[in-house]
């Protein structure tokens, strides 16, 4: 189902960070073309090509070795099908680390090769330099704290963020200084929904929580999880809107057992020559 006239207008950052306060706002990720299509086609506002990839399309544990030719391989892949929502790309573990010069050269990439129109990347107080320097250069950045997938080796496993005073006053902080380096938007991800609202209340721009509760000015979600179609790791904050692996395991059943039996293909899958030209084969 489409919800997007064929002329509404590109979602930009402008546009999300003038959103706060008057709608909720939708990400949602996409890995490819066709599924880019769908979200878009959908009226999601933000499609983000995830590093999360790493685990839902590529099969790996985490989200660390994901790569910068990786992220641009799909990336492009997924613009192809945005028509209207806002891509956003995020930067793989050490294209951004490392400073600004390192951060400007990977997220340049992201934007001219991958045609992403902003960046995602990981962190509180120890990314404000790079992405002051990425939005003083034009690039639209959303910030990421609470869990963050990168750092899951130091902060001891997928576990949930602020759960003390003094962690949830960290995150608090955290989200100010994102603010006032100049993201546009802002991911909580897996932190207690009392501490998402604090945040929301002390920021001028959008959150957009996973695992965040309600009181985010949006939310995202992973595709495979929202319709079912990874089920290695479902963390308690997904929620499945369909089950699209069992729908789909059940006509690839079908199709073998057809296959097998002789029942596919019938006549109407397939071509017939002109009964002449049959003829004279036969002649
Ligand atoms: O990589 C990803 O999909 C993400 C979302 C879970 C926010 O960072």
């Amino acid at each position: 189902m489409s919800t997007h006239s064929q002329n509404a207008p590109s979602v930009t950052s402008l546009t999300i960070r003038a959103a706060k306060g008057k709608r909720k706002l939708t990400m949602l990720t996409a890995y490819d073309y066709s599924s880019a299509t769908l979200v878009d086609e959908c009226g999601i506002d933000m499609i983000l090509v995830g590093d999360s990839l790493g685990m839902v399309m590529l099969g790996r544990d985490d989200t660390i070795s994901v790569t910068m030719d990786e992220m641009i391989h799909h990336c492009r892949a997924v613009t192809r099908g945005a028509k209207q929502a806002l891509v956003i790309a995020d930067m793989p573990f050490m294209s951004y680390e490392p400073g600004v010069e390192t951060a400007m050269k990977n997220a340049a990439r992201l934007f001219q090769e991958g045609n992403a129109r902003a960046v995602k990347l990981e962190g509180g107080h120890d990314v404000v330099p790079q992405i002051a320097a990425l939005v003083k250069a034009g690039i639209p950045v959303v910030g990421h704290i609470g869990l963050t997938p990168q750092r899951v080796a130091t902060l001891g496993g997928f576990k949930v963020q602020g759960k003390t005073a003094d962690a949830a006053l960290k995150l608090i902080e955290e989200a100010k200084a994102l603010e006032a380096a100049g993201a546009f938007c802002i991911v909580l991800e897996a932190i207690p929904a009392t501490i998402a609202k604090r945040i929301t209340e002390s920021v001028g721009v959008p959150t957009i929580g996973i695992g965040a509760g309600k009181d985010c000015d949006g939310q995202v979600l992973v595709f495979h999880d929202l319709l079912g179609l990874f089920d290695r790791f479902v963390p308690k904050f997904v929620k499945q809107y369909a089950n699209l692996g069992e729908i789909a395991s059940k006509a690839i059943g079908d199709y073998k057992a057809e296959v097998e039996s002789g029942a596919f293909p019938g006549q109407e899958h397939g071509f017939a020559m002109p009964r002449n030209e049959e003829d004279k084969l036969e002649g």
